[in-house]
């Protein structure tokens, strides 16, 4: 058989996907917990949407490929920091980076990684924090991508997702300008947003059912 044929199987195979369900599951749980918690404290809604997904086997073969790796099923668990991916998008800046410490300093999970887009944005104009982590499952330790964002970066990058990231289409330089225009209006908008809120917070205003 050869190897691009076995390496399929192998990501096919129940198990596989079963224990990358089962790290999302335990993350989201974790950010479910905290969304409850902290959105107690703070009076308003802290996380807006969770939302995961596991990496299909054909979409885990082409970044292989892509990315030049032996096809061997313990390469893709060390080098795919997405086969298990969650994402929580929060309203506000500084709620990002709360979220991502919490996530961080979590000692129910093994630490990889942090990668601050927000910071210093790729050169798409792409926005978020990523948080890397390892959590037990079974007899192993699984990476999870948690992707961190507000709901304004969150509505660039799934624009641009379907038009531009996941296309490869020549030609669209214009378009990708045009994107990265949205992407520096919505890190003005993100800090006009905090502001707004941290005044309404000194005035004693309180969010109402938000
Ligand atoms: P991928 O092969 O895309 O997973 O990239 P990577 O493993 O080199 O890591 P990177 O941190 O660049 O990207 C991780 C994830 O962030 C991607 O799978 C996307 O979900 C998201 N992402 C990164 N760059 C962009 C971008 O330019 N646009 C959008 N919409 N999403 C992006
Ligand atoms: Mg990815």
């Amino acid at each position: 058989m050869n190897k691009e044929k076995e390496f399929m199987q192998e990501l096919e195979q129940a198990d596989f996907h079963n224990k990358y369900e089962a790290a999302c599951r335990l993350i989201v749980d974790r950010l479910e917990r905290i969304n409850t918690e902290i959105s107690g404290e703070k009076g308003r809604k802290y996380i807006k949407d969770i939302e995961y997904r596991v990496k299909t086997p054909e979409s885990c073969l082409n970044k292989m490929k892509k990315k030049g790796y032996a096809l061997k099923i313990d390469i893709a668990k060390d080098k795919l920091n997405d086969i298990a991916g969650v994402r929580a998008v929060c309203y506000f800046l500084d709620d990002v980076y709360q979220l991502a410490d919490l996530m961080i300093g979590n000692h129910d999970f093994e630490f990889v990684k942090l990668k601050d887009y927000v910071k210093k944005p790729k050169s798409s104009g792409y926005q978020s924090v990523h948080v890397i982590v390892k959590v037990p499952i079974e007899d192993e330790f699984v990476k999870v991508e948690i992707q961190l964002r507000t709901r304004a970066m969150d509505f660039w990058a799934d624009i641009e997702h379907h038009f531009i990231y996941k296309t490869k289409e020549v030609g669209m330089e214009v378009f990708e300008q045009e994107f990265l225009k949205c992407s520096k209006s919505i890190q003005k908008i993100d800090k006009q947003m905090l502001k707004i809120r941290k005044k309404l917070e000194a005035a004693g205003v309180q969010a109402y059912s938000m």
